[in-house]
C-alpha cells in the first residue's frame, strides 16, 4: 500500500472520530438521565484521543488531518434513539478498524488501530448496557 493510500484511510478514520466526538459531546448535554450522559461524556473524551493519535499518524506521514465531516446525526430526540445510534456509530467504528486492520501493513499504525478497536468494542458494550436498563 502507498503512502497516499495510508493517509486516506487514516483520514477516514479521523473523521469517523471527529463525528463520534461531537455527537457525544452534544448527546451528553441533552440526555436527561445522569448515569448516561455521565458515560457519554467520557466516551467522547476517549473519542477526541482516538483523534489525537490518528493526527499524529497522519502527520507523521506527511498528511494533514481532514476536517471534511459528514452532516451530524445525532439519533434522534430521545434518550433511548440517541443510545441506539451511538450503537450504530460504534459499530460502524468497528466494522471500519476491522477492514484497515486487515488492509494496512504498516506496524506503528495496525498497532494504534488494534487499540482503538479493543476501546470501540467496550463503548459498544457500555452504550448497550444502558439501553438494557432502561
Ligand atoms: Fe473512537
Ligand atoms: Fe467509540
Amino acid at each position: 500500500m502507498n503512502n497516499e493510500e495510508k493517509i486516506r484511510l487514516l483520514n477516514e478514520a479521523f473523521v469517523h472520530e471527529i463525528e463520534a466526538t461531537m455527537i457525544y459531546v452534544r448527546n451528553a448535554f441533552i440526555m436527561p438521565q445522569c448515569d448516561p450522559s455521565r458515560v457519554t461524556e467520557a466516551i467522547a473524551i476517549d473519542e477526541m484521543r482516538h483523534m489525537n493519535w490518528l493526527a499524529d499518524l497522519i502527520v507523521k506521514r506527511g498528511g494533514k488531518p481532514s476536517m471534511e465531516h459528514q452532516e451530524l446525526d445525532f439519533g434522534g430526540d430521545t434518550l433511548r434513539s440517541q443510545l441506539e445510534h451511538q450503537v450504530v456509530h460504534e459499530t460502524g467504528a468497528i466494522e471500519m478498524y476491522k477492514r484497515q486492520i486487515g488492509l494496512i501493513d504498516d506496524d506503528e499504525v495496525v498497532g494504534v488501530l488494534k487499540h482503538i478497536l479493543d476501546e470501540e468494542k467496550r463503548h459498544r458494550k457500555e452504550f448497550r448496557m444502558r439501553i438494557e436498563r432502561m
